[in-house]
């Protein structure tokens, strides 16, 4: 009996229980045994555990076949876990597909999670609590000290480079042209070289597990200032798939655009100011302050839609501006989807000054780098007219004898045809040719022993 007993024991001892997840999500978990052995390296327990559960990865555009093995598997402390010993009885793990990047799970409202940062200079972990599931948003805690909020607004009213100054903020660049808006009534400057800028740059790759910041993957820190009535009505933060023909801006498909927001308050709001997720729903447990009655609304010109939007504020999923708070949401989903439920607008104030800032992080290279573009001609020298397509999209006829002009992307492929449609030349721009080119047609033959 005794035997039998101390078998069963030692036979338990070389195995952990946990339930894996899709990342970025909290159901459909399933529960799985692991043994050292599947543990040999934290790539080989991702493709184990990718047979229990398969992933939901990007998609190649050129084979449309899905990713569905795991890379890495993340624990709910969103740490990578790479070997058995890390591994606890009963807890949470996370799949994630090649070229995607962790996304923290909801679990539940108001599930609490710390993360440590080399960065913090409030010598506490920075902790990330559950506030919505879809969209993902948290609340965060501790990034960032009363003084650096203090610093960045005095950042905000020094800065006078033309470009970077406080000024009405744009909306979105729109075939290269900033357009400013009647919907986005606020001021922002940008701040990408300041200490506390780079700073909170990096604190935010950690508060988000991806792993050491890079900056080609972040946007300067928008600075803002929202006084009495200014507001942001409701948009997502990501780009258009459509947004520009030159750039993959779908993560699906390997592209780049916005992954992550890390939005800071800098100072206390009196009354107004809120983060509003119109789309979600209300969870239980959310209280909201009073709704603005008719004199706090007589600031607004009636009917308009900062009024309308000041009454909505008071009802729909709201995070509330407090200095050194900061609200998280993703822009994309744990599957590189790109989440249309991450509207969220800044509401109204109704009384005092908003500052806040603005921390963008894509999930790879980020747009509009100038090391990445390349001004291509390309050159018609048939006496007949021609199209031209950028990969499948049709860009514009170019005349016999004429040319046309881009600016494109390295790796970026482009089609010549006929007017029947019959292919001239597919060329793929490589950067190492040149960060200006000329593409022409038809192409001058030239033995190949001669290159
Ligand atoms: C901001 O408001 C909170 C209460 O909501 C308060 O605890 C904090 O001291 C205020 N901070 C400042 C700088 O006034």
């Amino acid at each position: 009996m005794r035997g039998l007993l101390l078998f069963v024991v030692l036979a338990v001892v070389n195995a952990v229980h946990v339930t894996i997840y899709r990342n970025g999500e909290s159901t459909d978990g399933v529960q799985v045994e692991i043994k050292p052995e599947d543990v040999t390296s934290g790539l080989t327990l991702a493709q184990h555990l990718s047979t229990f559960l398969p992933v939901d990865g990007i998609i190649d555009g050129a084979t449309n076949v899905k990713e569905t093995v795991a890379d890495r598997v993340y624990n709910g402390n969103g740490i990578i876990v790479e070997n058995y010993d890390q591994i606890n009885e009963n807890e949470r793990l996370y799949l994630v597909a090649p070229d995607l990047l962790f996304v923290w799970p909801f679990v539940e409202f108001g599930h609490k999670v710390s993360v440590e940062s080399s960065q913090s200079p409030t010598q506490k972990p920075i902790v990330l609590e559950s506030f919505n599931e879809s969209p993902r948003v948290f609340l965060i805690h501790d990034l960032f000290t009363n003084e650096e909020a203090d610093g960045l607004v005095n950042r905000i009213l020094e800065i006078d480079n033309e470009h970077s100054k406080l000024q009405r903020s744009y909306v979105g660049h729109e075939n290269g042209l900033k357009k400013t808006s009647t919907v986005r009534t606020s001021e922002n400057a940008f701040d990408s070289e300041s200490e506390i800028a780079v700073s909170l740059n990096k604190r935010a790759f950690d508060l988000l597990g991806i792993g050491t910041y890079k900056d080609d993957m972040a946007d300067g820190l928008q600075l803002l200032r929202y006084q009495q009535k200014q507001a942001y009505i409701a948009h997502t933060d990501y780009f258009g798939v459509h947004t520009s023909p030159e750039w993959n801006w779908d993560p699906k498909y390997g592209g780049s655009n916005r992954f992550a927001t890390v939005f800071l308050y800098l100072s206390n709001v009196t009354r107004g100011g809120q983060t509003v997720f119109p789309l979600a729903n209300m969870p239980e447990g959310i209280s909201h302050a009073q709704v603005p009655d008719e004199s706090e609304l007589s600031i607004f010109e009636k009917g308009s839609w900062e009024e309308d939007m000041a009454i909505k504020c008071h009802t729909k999923l709201a995070s509330y501006p407090r200095k050194t708070h900061a609200v998280l949401f993703y822009s994309q989903k744990g599957n590189g989807a790109l989440d249309p439920m991450s509207e969220h607008g800044g509401c109204p104030v109704l009384d005092g000054t908003k500052w806040a800032a603005n921390l963008w992080v894509w999930n790879k290279r980020r747009y509009g780098l100038d090391g990445d573009k390349i001004s291509v001609t390309f050159q018609n020298n048939f006496d007949h007219p021609i199209q031209l397509f950028w990969s499948t999209t049709f860009m514009q006829e170019i005349d016999a004898n004429s040319h046309a002009f881009f600016e494109s992307y390295d790796n970026h492929e482009w089609t010549f045809k006929d007017l029947e449609g019959n292919e001239l030349l597919v060329h793929r721009l490589a950067k190492p040719d040149g960060t200006t080119q000329t593409i022409t047609v038809p192409q001058s033959e030239k033995p190949k022993d001669e290159l």
